[in-house]
């Protein structure tokens, strides 16, 4: 059913109402009701704006913007749209008519929904972004605390999923620390990229009354005012831009879940995963599983979609605005929501996760210190490739007894290379040779004291994200 009497801010040129599938078709209310704060307060900029511009009179400015204060009072104690309208800005414009009556029509002089929805999606994501960087502080807090409580247990770091070398198990914690701190860099600099101002651009051709829009920057913090106005209506870079980072930050705590749950099956054992983030199985009383995590890699799938949703849509689009960008906001609220899920799960998942240091230190074998027995004759004078060959003997001997390279007899050792000393069972000692890899970087004790002090310092002070000047012009 089509519906004759619904607020429209469009329809003079149509003889006969729209048909009720395009109307459901073009209805995004159910999607971008939540832009209302931030367009509450554009409009609220504009009004102002429209009385520098002489096209308001002072009174008529007020009027205007004390009723869309209103307006956002009603909305937000729980005021609901109507099923017919048809998107934010329609919900908006109508609730103001009723609160300020007939005056409300001037409000939408020189301005159009394209850069309207433009200005309020890029309100929104910066919003998102303190969010974001709140949210992913604090799972790397949980990081900093556990690996702080982990600096001197030793555990097997993996290539390939096969055991290597030991390591701290901090260093392991901190390497999915410093991902997320890229990460916040990328949250920040998406927060600047949707710091520029549309508003003002019209519907294509930019505002033909003399509005200042450096007035409109400034109240509504943006750092500065979009170039031209064919591109600020069409341009969705930012939407990417903040979808790609919430992919990376999907995709890193994608890897850290995976991580978590390989070490926490009863192969490994090297973590116990707690009561509160985790479930039971409805048929297997014994099981307890990992749900969060679970959720959280699952969650990365979606994180990706989102953001090859919106490239998809973006490249084959004529330039200026096009209806098909009304869909950006599906994929971006959805980016943003899902990975402000995931953070605090895996947060909570984390911090009440128990580390078996038992259990990590006994899955070091000997073999893994077959490059410090390198080194260990590199120092003596060999080169490192001839140690290399007289290792892989050692190891294919070891193999063959069946036993780790720790058991095998000294004359071993020493047929394999005759600079092998009475001292070589202390070059196996993990202990050992963690501490030898004290490099900046390494997971040598140093190295890894610097690297938690230093993941302290990006953690604090808090960086509050950077905006514009606020002015906070408001003629009340
Ligand atoms: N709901 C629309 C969107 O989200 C607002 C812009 C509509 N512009 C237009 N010319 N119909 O993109």
């Amino acid at each position: 059913m089509s519906d004759h009497t619904s607020h429209k801010l469009w329809g003079g040129r149509f003889s006969t109402p729209s048909a009720a599938a395009l109307e459901s078709l073009n209805r995004s209310i159910g999607t971008d009701y939540r832009l209302w704060p931030f367009d509450i307060s554009l409009s609220q900029a504009w009004a102002v704006a429209l009385w520098g511009a002489g096209v308001l009179t002072l009174e008529e400015s007020k009027r205007i913007e004390r009723g869309l204060g209103v307006v956002g009072q009603k909305l937000a104690a729980g005021a609901q749209p109507l099923t017919s309208d048809e998107d934010v800005h329609t919900l908006i414009d109508r609730m103001l008519h009723e609160e300020v009556g007939d005056i409300a029509s001037k409000l939408h002089t020189g301005r159009s929904r394209n850069d309207q929805v433009a200005t309020a999606t890029r309100l929104w994501s910066i919003d998102a972004c303190t969010k974001l960087d709140a949210s992913a502080r604090s799972l790397q807090q949980v990081m900093l605390d556990q690996a702080a409580s982990l600096e001197d247990v030793l555990m097997p770091a993996y290539t390939h999923l096969q055991r290597a070398q030991p390591v701290s198990a901090a260093h392991w914690m901190l390497s999915h620390f410093w991902p997320l701190e890229r990460d916040r860099a990328r949250i920040a600099s998406a927060s600047r990229a949707a710091a520029v101002l549309p508003l003002g651009a019209g519907a294509i051709a930019g505002c033909a009354f003399p509005i200042s829009r450096v007035l409109l920057q400034g109240s509504l913090g943006f750092t500065s005012l979009s170039q031209n106005s064919i591109d600020a209506v069409g341009d969705r870079d930012f939407v990417a831009e903040l979808l790609f980072t919430v992919a990376m930050i999907a995709t890193h705590v994608s890897r850290l879940a995976e991580d978590l749950i390989i070490y926490g099956s009863s192969e490994f054992g090297f973590v116990q995963f707690g009561d509160a983030f985790t479930t039971g199985s409805s048929m297997m009383p014994q099981k307890r599983n990992p749900d969060a995590l679970e959720l959280a890699r699952g969650s990365g799938a979606r994180a990706i979609g989102d953001l090859a949703t919106l490239l998809a849509t973006l490249k084959g689009l004529p330039s200026g605005y096009n209806k098909d960008l009304q869909d950006d906001k599906r994929v971006l609220f959805d980016g943003v929501d899902t990975v402000l899920l995931v953070l605090p799960a895996v947060a909570g998942a984390l911090q009440e996760i128990r580390f078996n240091a038992k259990r990590m230190r006994a899955a070091i074998s000997s073999s893994m210190m077959a490059t410090d027995l390198a080194d260990y004759l590199v120092e003596k004078g060999a080169s490192f490739r001839e140690a290399h060959a007289a290792i892989g003997e050692l190891i294919r001997e070891s193999e063959q007894e069946g036993c780790e390279l720790d058991a095998l007899p000294l004359s071993s050792f020493k047929s394999a290379h005759s600079l092998f000393g009475d001292d070589i069972l202390d070059w196996l000692d993990p202990a050992r040779s963690v501490a030898r890899r004290d490099v900046p970087g390494g997971t040598g004790p140093t190295a890894v004291a610097a690297q938690i002090r230093a993941a302290r310092e990006a953690l604090w002070p808090v960086n509050e994200i950077a905006r514009g000047n606020e002015l906070v012009l408001r003629a009340i």
